[in-house]
């Protein structure tokens, strides 16, 4: 009898859509690399914003079923590799991307262009923390065609992608880099980080700053990461030729008629745009992964890991999101 056969993994299903108590802890036959994959023993996982909508089964119309592995992202060791991949991989400490499902495991078996090896000096817990939500924050301002010099909010920036937007906004040269959060000390945090004005959830001033008075200067770019119902009334907030960008759900979707307050806005040439990184090419997408990986080792970048938990509470880790407790990201350990 095969040996491997017998032998299980852990990982975390959604059984049934809704709250984190549908979430499950289940075994899997412990996989095995096929052609063009290699086979990672992870040692973290990213918990995203992206899990906990796909739990609600908000994104059940985009073919998410009960029984879904949740996560996207693992970080780990290369233990073994399938036919045609490099044996040099075995060893090597990778992160890993593995769809919008199968990051919440022991083992993971991801094709070998979907890894990038990790610098030393780079922990996996760091590793999942910045390898999907730093190029998402890079791309997406570059997609809202954001120069040095102009003003930009960042709306939801207290989860991982905000965070990184901020910084990089910031280090990028901004005018202005204010945010939306919902507690005065997430807004220092984020102040630390490069924020220059902090906003309420609904966009008002809650403290000073620096830089443009964001009630009558408004902002040349909104990375939004919110969307939900308040989304039409930030273009309010945006200059002539501003440009929004919608990067995340975590609100729920906007109302039906959200153009309805850009088209009577018509005389200030605003734009509205989505951005997904899966329009980015994948080569492009690990260029800056791999340059931001080796900026965070050096200790360049902010690293904004909330909490560690192991993977058996990975729906604690999703109760604290849902409570609106976390700062940047869970990261779960086998
Ligand atoms: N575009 C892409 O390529 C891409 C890639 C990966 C993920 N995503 C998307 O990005 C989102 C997750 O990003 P993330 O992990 O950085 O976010 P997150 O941590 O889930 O949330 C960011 C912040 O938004 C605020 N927030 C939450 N609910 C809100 C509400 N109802 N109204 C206003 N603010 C609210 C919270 O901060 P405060 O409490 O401080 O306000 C929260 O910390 C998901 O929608 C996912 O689908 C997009």
């Amino acid at each position: 009898m095969d040996q491997r056969r017998e032998q299980t993994v852990k990982a975390v299903a959604i059984e049934t859509f809704g709250g984190p108590e549908g979430m499950a802890v289940i075994d899997l036959p412990a996989p095995a690399p096929a052609a063009g994959q290699v086979l990672v023993a992870v040692e973290a996982s990213g918990v995203g914003g992206v899990d906990a909508v796909i739990r609600r089964g908000t994104l059940a119309s985009y073919g998410f079923k009960e029984g879904h592995i949740l996560g996207s992202e693992a970080a780990g060791t290369v233990t073994a590799v399938g036919d045609g991949v490099d044996t040099s991989w075995i060893g090597r400490r990778v992160w890993a991307f593995t769809g919008f499902s199968g990051g919440y495991v022991e083992q993971a078996a991801v094709p070998v262009e979907a890894v990038l090896a990790l610098p030393d000096g780079l922990s996996a817990v760091d590793a999942v923390t910045l390898g999907s939500s730093g190029p998402v924050a890079h791309f997406a301002l570059a997609h809202a065609r954001f120069a040095p010099g102009e003003s930009v909010l960042v709306r939801g920036a207290a989860g991982s992608i905000g965070i990184m937007t901020v910084h990089l906004a910031s280090r990028a040269g901004a005018a202005a880099v204010a945010v939306t959060t919902s507690s005065a000390e997430r807004g220092e945090r984020l102040r630390a980080l490069g924020a220059t004005h902090v906003l309420d959830r609904s966009g008002d001033s809650v403290g000073s700053g620096s830089g443009p008075d964001d009630a009558s200067g408004g902002y040349d770019v909104i990375i939004d990461i919110v969307a939900g119902a308040d989304l039409p009334s930030f273009f309010g907030r945006l200059r002539p030729n501003g440009r929004m960008v919608a990067v995340g759900v975590v609100g729920g979707p906007p109302p039906a008629d959200f153009g309805m307050t850009m088209i009577a806005a018509f005389q200030k040439s605003l734009s509205f745009a989505t951005f997904s990184a899966d329009t980015v090419a994948a080569a492009d997408l690990n260029a800056v992964r791999s340059a931001q990986f080796a900026a965070a080792s050096r200790g360049e970048l902010p690293l904004a890991v909330h909490e560690v938990l192991p993977l058996e509470q990975a729906a604690l880790a999703h109760r604290k999101m849902d409570a609106g407790e976390v700062f940047g990201r869970i990261v779960l350990t086998p």
